[in-house]
C-alpha cells in the first residue's frame, strides 16, 4: 500500500476551520484567541514548550514557580491546595475518586455523571451507588439531586468514600449544593464536585454560587472551557480537610503524564490572572448580552431559552444565563438538524444538541456580533421550517426520566476486566453490560458496566433506536448490539 506522507488531514481540516472565520459558540471559551489571555497571545509559544529545566519547577513536586502559581490560583478560588491539571478536569475526577474510594468504600453520584467518571470507579474498584437526579421540564435534561435523596442513600450505604455532584449540569443547572453538603458534613462523607463547566461561577455574584464557597471539600474545573485557558488546562482546589492533600497528589502522580506541557500550564497562570483582573467585567457585559440575547430568541416563532421559570425542586435551583440553553422541540426539526444547519448555512457552531435542545457557550471571546449572528440565524431557521405550523413533531415519547435503574450484578471495574462479548440488543436480556449508553436529553447513563440489562432498558434503547435518537458512549452506535460480560 503506497502511504501519501504529503498529506496531513487533520492539520488541514484545522486550518480550514480556523479560515472560515466562524462563529465560536463552543469551549474553549476563548474563541479561538479573542479570549485568551495577553501572555498566550504570543507567536514565539514553541519557546515554552520545554521540560523540567532549572528554575522551572516540577508538576508532581513543585516547590517553586509552580507551586507559586497554583497558590495563586488557590488564593482566587479560597481553596486550601490547588493542582494544575494537564488532561482535563477528566484526571482530576479520577485522581479524587481514587484518593477517596475503595472497593470497601462506596461512590455516590448522580446518574448523569461524566464518563471520565468509570475511569475513577474502574481504577478505585469502588461501587457506584447512584442517586436519579431531576429532570428540568420542557427542555427534559438533568440537573442536580436532593438533599433528601442524599441523605436516603447515604443512610442505606454505610461507609461511602465520598459523594460526587456536578455543579452545573453540561446545560448549566445547579441544585441546592449547599444542602448536600451539610448532608455530607453530618455523614462524615467528603464532597468531590464536578464543576467543570463553572469556573466563571465564583466570579460573579450574578451566577450560581460557586462549589467551593457552598462547603466542597474537593472541586475540579475545566478552565479551558470557560476561564480562558488552553484546552486539556483544568485545576483541582481542595476545600476542607475531609481529602487528603497527599493521597491527591500521589493518584495525580499515577495518572498525570511525567512530560506535563509547559504551555498548558501556563495557560493556566494566565487565566488566573485575567480572571482575577478582568472576569467580573467580563461577566458583566456576558450576562447583558445574554439576557438580550434570550429575549430576542424567546420571541422567535417555535423557540424557547431556558431560564429561572423552568426549574424549581432542590434539584433545579438556579442556572448560568452565560449558557444559552434553546429549545427547538417546537420547530419540528430537532436539534442536530437545527446545530448542522447553524453550522453549513450561517457558519456559526455551538456547543452542544441533542433530540431537543441547542447549547451555546458565550464566554471571554465570545462577542456582542457572535451572539447577534446567532439570533438572527435562529430567526431564519425558524421561518425556514415554517414554525407554528410544525407543533412538536420531534417530540418522540420517550420518557424523559428513562428506564428505571437496573440492579448492579457487579463493580464496574470487575465488567471492565472481565472477558467481554459483543451481542444483539434484543437478545441481552438478563445479561451484565459492559459499557455506558446515554441518551441526550436526558444525559444520564441508561445502563453501566456491571448492570444487568433489564426489558425496561430493552424496551427503552430499541425506541430510542427507532427514533434515530444520538447515543453517546456505545460501542456501536446504531444500538443494535451491545458490549456485555462474557460470564
Ligand atoms: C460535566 C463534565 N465533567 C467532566 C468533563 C471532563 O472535562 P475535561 O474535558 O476537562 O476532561 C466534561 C467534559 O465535557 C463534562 O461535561
Amino acid at each position: 500500500m503506497l502511504i501519501n506522507h504529503e498529506h496531513t488531514p487533520l492539520v488541514d481540516a484545522l486550518e480550514e476551520y480556523s479560515n472560515i472565520k466562524a462563529v465560536r459558540l463552543h469551549v474553549p471559551g476563548h474563541g479561538g484567541g479573542p479570549g485568551l489571555p495577553k501572555a498566550m497571545r504570543r507567536s514565539n509559544l514553541p519557546g515554552w514548550d520545554v521540560t523540567e529545566l532549572a528554575g522551572l519547577d516540577d508538576l508532581h513536586n513543585p516547590t517553586g514557580v509552580i507551586a507559586a502559581a497554583q497558590q495563586s490560583a488557590a488564593e482566587l478560588y479560597g481553596a486550601r491546595c490547588t493542582f494544575f491539571l494537564v488532561n482535563g478536569t477528566t484526571v482530576g475526577l479520577q485522581a479524587l475518586i481514587a484518593a477517596t474510594c475503595s472497593k470497601d468504600r462506596a461512590l455516590v453520584l448522580p446518574r448523569n455523571v461524566h464518563r471520565s467518571v468509570l475511569g475513577g470507579l474502574v481504577i478505585s474498584g469502588a461501587s457506584p451507588v447512584f442517586i436519579e437526579p431531576a429532570i428540568v421540564p420542557g427542555f427534559d435534561f438533568a440537573a442536580g439531586f436532593s438533599p433528601d435523596k442524599l441523605d436516603a442513600a447515604l443512610r442505606q450505604s454505610s461507609g461511602a468514600g465520598a459523594v460526587l455532584a456536578v455543579h452545573p449540569c453540561y446545560y448549566g443547572v445547579v441544585g441546592d449544593l449547599g444542602g448536600l453538603s451539610e448532608v455530607c458534613r453530618r455523614h462524615g462523607v467528603p464532597l468531590l464536585v464536578d464543576e467543570a463547566h463553572g469556573t466563571h461561577l465564583r466570579l460573579h455574584p450574578a451566577l450560581p454560587a460557586d462549589a467551593l464557597s457552598l462547603g466542597a471539600d474537593a472541586v475540579v474545573q475545566s478552565v479551558h472551557k470557560t476561564g480562558g485557558a488552553l484546552t486539556q488546562a483544568s485545576w483541582l482546589h481542595l476545600g476542607g480537610k475531609r481529602v487528603e492533600r497527599q493521597r491527591v497528589a500521589d493518584a495525580l502522580r499515577l495518572l498525570q503524564t511525567s512530560s506535563p506541557s509547559y504551555i498548558l500550564m501556563a495557560s493556566l497562570d494566565a487565566a488566573r490572572k485575567q480572571l482575577a483582573f478582568k472576569g467580573q467585567a467580563v461577566l458583566d457585559d456576558l450576562l447583558t448580552l445574554a439576557v438580550d440575547a434570550a429575549s430576542r430568541i424567546n420571541q422567535i416563532p417555535g423557540l424557547a431559552v431556558l431560564s429561572k421559570e423552568y426549574l424549581g425542586g432542590p434539584g433545579a435551583v438556579h442556572y448560568d444565563p452565560t449558557r444559552l440553553v434553546i429549545s427547538v422541540r417546537k420547530l419540528g426539526i430537532g436539534g442536530y438538524a437545527a446545530a448542522r444547519r447553524l453550522a453549513a448555512v450561517h457558519g456559526i457552531y455551538v456547543e452542544m444538541s441533542d433530540a431537543y435542545n441547542l447549547v451555546a457557550v458565550l464566554s471571554l471571546g465570545t462577542s456582542r456580533a457572535d451572539v447577534m449572528a446567532l439570533v438572527g440565524a435562529m430567526a431564519e431557521i425558524s421561518r425556514s421550517v415554517g414554525a407554528g405550523h410544525a407543533a412538536d413533531r420531534n417530540c418522540n415519547g420517550l420518557s424523559p426520566a428513562g428506564p428505571p435503574l437496573p440492579p448492579q450484578v457487579m463493580t464496574p471495574r470487575r465488567a471492565w476486566l472481565a472477558k467481554q462479548k459483543k451481542v444483539n440488543i434484543e437478545e441481552s436480556r438478563g445479561l451484565v453490560g459492559a459499557e455506558i449508553i446515554a441518551v441526550y436529553p436526558p444525559g444520564i447513563a441508561i445502563i453501566y458496566p456491571g448492570e444487568e440489562i433489564t426489558t425496561e432498558v430493552i424496551e427503552y434503547l430499541l425506541q430510542v433506536r427507532k427514533m434515530g435518537v444520538h447515543i453517546q458512549g456505545a460501542a456501536d452506535a446504531t444500538i443494535k448490539t451491545i458490549r456485555v460480560v462474557d460470564i
